[in-house]
């Protein structure tokens, strides 16, 4: 638990934390019964050190060869990206493009893809339909490991370390023949399971990923400066690397500020209404569809975080990221009244989050509610058909039509005119559909309406 769990320590077993293999099996046939499928997120690129295979198998990990780093190389959460040997046994320094708790995998080793793609045939047995693949432009690096060149300008994606931001990082990520390991990857889950990239890249870099994959998440929108000209060039570029549908769109996840920290409250109904008019897959981060914004918890990160792992630091208390993450992750309050707000009968990690409408139970009885927002744009989404055509509106509106449907967001602070558009049929703020659009649009008001 160094990493909320990005350490996995045992690929094919479930943390007693949590429960057992038997719970997830009952959980998947349970998600089954009520036609719900369901992915689990694998972590290809690294272990937890606790893993047997790090004790046991040091040949599936990355080593320096030479007593100390072999070069250049951050881990993402600040410092070298190489640790020496905790173990002690003069094996070196080992690799970690994380946390010291998190050797790398050789993916250039041939007993690392049947490794991985054992635990992946195990979890299809179960019945899992497919998976979230993280770090996935981690898999493989430069095999002459030659140093990363310092960056000119910023990087192509939000980096939060500045020894991270120094450089480019050309040879400790996404290596050109990239494709060879994904090509495992999908060959262990087979040609139905779903799969998709977590790749930490621009749309426009993820041809290879999408070659394999069933989709990537697209993360400039994600990041992007919640400004109508920065948002339409984030979804263009997306859709123009992911033509059909093919482009996962997220808004939030456990890795950074919540939706109302990032885009301010005035404007999460018109997020959660551009994202979910977007063609392709779309995720949703949990707390979200409450409208949750970050809770309490420290988002510096720790100084300790880029730390060597020393034994006595291998143990982190679960619920505590040194990253400064704790903040986004706190859990959605369920039912009004009960203890931990219906989350748990446990004690939980971190606080349970205060949503602005009221816990699941009572935003659920409440149309007007952002539950009630985010069910009436997924029953919506069923007839959004068609590829997305951007609309040239007013400066502060983002817009576009999706074959019979017009969607039109104001992301600015001032009224401004809305493209013209005939019935609705989601109103961010109005919960009847059938009215006519409106023609100004006030700062985070949005629409789904017919074409006309
Ligand atoms: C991406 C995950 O989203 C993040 O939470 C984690 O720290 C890293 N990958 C490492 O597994």
């Amino acid at each position: 638990m160094a990493d909320g769990g990005y350490d996995v320590a045992d690929f094919e077993g479930v943390d007693p934390r949590f429960g057992t293999v038997q719970d997830a099996q009952r959980l998947i046939d349970d998600a089954h019964a009520h036609g719900l499928r369901v992915l689990l997120d694998l972590v290809p690129c690294h272990t937890s050190i606790e893993h047997p295979w790090f004790r046991e198998h040091p040949e599936r990990y990355v080593w320096s060869g030479v007593d100390g780093p072999a070069n250049n190389w951050r881990s993402t959460f600040g410092g070298p990206a190489w640790s020496p040997d905790p173990h002690g046994r003069g094996r070196g320094w080992y690799l970690h493009s994380f946390y010291a708790e998190q050797p790398d995998l050789d993916w250039r080793h041939p007993d690392v893809a049947p490794a991985v793609g054992a635990a992946i045939a195990t979890w299809r047995a179960r019945g899992v339909d497919g998976f979230r693949l993280d770090a996935l432009d981690r898999l493989l690096k430069d095999p002459q490991r030659r140093d990363d060149p310092p960056a000119h300008g910023p990087p192509p994606l939000p980096e939060g370390f500045a020894d991270v931001r120094a450089l480019e990082h050309r040879h400790s990520r996404n290596a050109p023949d990239i494709a060879t390991a994904l090509a495992q990857l999908r060959a262990a889950a087979g040609d139905d399971a779903f799969l998709v990239g977590e790749v930490y890249l621009p749309s426009r870099r993820l041809g290879p990923y999408l070659e394999h994959l069933d989709t990537c998440f697209a993360f400039e929108l994600l990041h992007a400066p919640w400004t109508a000209a920065s948002v339409r060039r984030a979804i263009a570029e997306a859709v123009a690397a992911a033509p059909g549908e093919r482009m996962s769109w997220v808004l939030s996840n456990h890795d950074f500020p919540r939706l109302p920290d990032r885009v301010g409250r005035e404007q999460v109904r018109a997020a959660a209404l551009l994202l979910l008019s977007l063609p392709g897959h779309v995720f949703v981060f949990q707390g979200d569809e409450l409208g949750l914004a970050d809770g309490p918890g420290s988002s510096q990160p720790d100084r300790r975080a880029s730390d060597t792992c020393r034994p006595d630091r291998c143990q982190t208390p679960a619920g505590y990221d040194r990253a400064g993450r704790d903040p986004h992750r706190h859990p959605i309050p369920w039912e009004a009244g009960a203890p931990h707000a219906g989350f748990t009968t446990g004690e939980p990690w971190l606080a349970v989050a205060e949503a602005p409408d009221g816990p699941v139970d009572v935003q659920a009885r409440d149309p007007t509610s952002m539950l009630g927002l985010y069910r009436r744009l997924i029953a919506a989404r069923r007839d959004l058909r068609g590829p997305l055509e951007l609309l040239d509106a007013a400066d502060g509106v983002v817009a576009f039509t999706r074959g019979a449907h017009v969607v039109a967001v104001n992301v600015s602070a001032e009224a401004q005119p809305a493209p013209r558009a005939g019935a609705i049929v989601v109103h961010t703020d109005a919960p009847e559909p059938g009215g006519p659009a409106p023609t100004t649009l006030v700062p985070g008001e949005g629409f789904v309406a017919s074409r006309i």
